[in-house]
């Protein structure tokens, strides 16, 4: 079901046939990067599920072969793609480093990179074998990174990422703080697509990395958030997580901003498939500059034993 106000401009059945691609989400136990999941897969991808639970990712891949069973369909056979598990902690750096050599280990291409849950690290320590394949006859190679409107609001403005002490700020234990906190991450994602799309450019890699707000999507997030409003007027206003959906697989599937990828590249996009602007801080090159270099300094810190 739709949300009372809104109707999807994006249908998964006009993603393309995917198979021989590799993908990774992460966060694809539940939520919006389950349904991004199943619906990469049933269009013949091999997904590779990245969480951090290993009960849940199980609990996870049942309920697809559930879901494929009830179409008549299997993973694996029938046109439909296979999942696999990849243990990814990205709370911390090292968990992030490992988690990507991991996958490198296992896969010798990977055409795209879905971020529901975030890492700078995981995407630089995979940013090898991404470009390898988008060096390779036919490739189209995307990146695509979850942020929030939030962005917009709540983040502090004196906002800087000159020193490792900048991304461990201590906000404090209230509701408004937890906002912050979340804000501030998902406009460093809008600065952190934007640069590596700069980056990527300056060294003539194909690749095309976007972020986006997903929609404001019925998931279990949502719901320890807006715990007391929770209920009735949440179907009612707000999308199913499938829908939630939509845009992210928009991003990494849709022809569209391959052929047309001027107002989609580096840049933020809204539901379903628009391109956005972003703030203020959220065009700000040297912050997003500042925060590619930590980004690195930090992979790179992990790297040594
Ligand atoms: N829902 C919305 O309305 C909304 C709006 C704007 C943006 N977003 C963004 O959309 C993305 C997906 O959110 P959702 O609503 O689908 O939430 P969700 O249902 O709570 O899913 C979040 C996923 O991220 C995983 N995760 C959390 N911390 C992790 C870590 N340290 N390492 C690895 N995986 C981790 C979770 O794993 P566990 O199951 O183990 O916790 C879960 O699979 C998030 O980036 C969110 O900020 C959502």
């Amino acid at each position: 079901m739709g949300s009372l106000f809104s109707s999807p401009g994006f249908d998964p059945k006009d993603i393309p046939n995917l198979a021989g691609k590799r993908i990774v989400v992460t966060g694809g136990n539940s939520g919006i990067g389950y349904h991004t999941v199943k619906h990469l897969v049933h269009h013949g991808a091999t997904v590779w599920m990245a969480c951090r639970n290993a009960r849940k990712a199980e609990d996870a891949k049942r309920r697809l072969d559930e879901y494929f069973a009830t179409l008549g369909l299997r993973l694996g056979h029938d046109g439909v793609g296979e999942v696999k598990l990849l243990a990814c902690d990205l709370s911390t750096p090292a968990g992030a480093k490992a988690a990507a050599a991991e996958l490198m280990s296992k896969e010798n291409r990977l055409d795209i990179l879905s971020m529901k849950w975030g890492s700078f690290v995981f995407t630089l320590t995979l940013l090898p074998l991404l470009s390898k394949t988008s060096l390779e006859q036919n490739s189209d190679v995307r990146i695509v990174n979850l942020s929030s409107e939030t962005h917009r609001l709540f983040v502090p403005s004196n906002l800087q990422f000159k020193s490792i002490e900048d991304f461990n700020v201590k906000y404090g234990d209230s509701a408004m703080n937890d906002l912050t906190r979340y804000a501030t991450s998902k406009l460093a994602t809008v600065l952190f697509t934007a640069e590596l799309q700069r980056v990527l450019d300056q060294q003539n890699i194909p690749i095309l990395t976007t972020c986006l707000h997903p929609g404001v999507v019925v998931t279990g997030m949502r719901t320890a958030f807006f715990a007391a409003i929770w209920g009735v007027i949440a179907t009612l206003f707000w999308m199913s997580a499938d829908e939630g959906s939509f845009t992210s697989l928009f991003a990494a599937t849709s022809p569209e901003i391959r052929s047309h990828p001027g107002p989609f590249r580096g840049r933020y996009m809204v539901p379903y498939g628009k391109p956005a602007d972003t703030t203020r801080l959220g065009e700000d090159k040297q912050l997003a500059r500042d925060l590619w270099v930590l980004s690195e300094r930090l992979a790179n810190q992990t790297s040594k034993p």
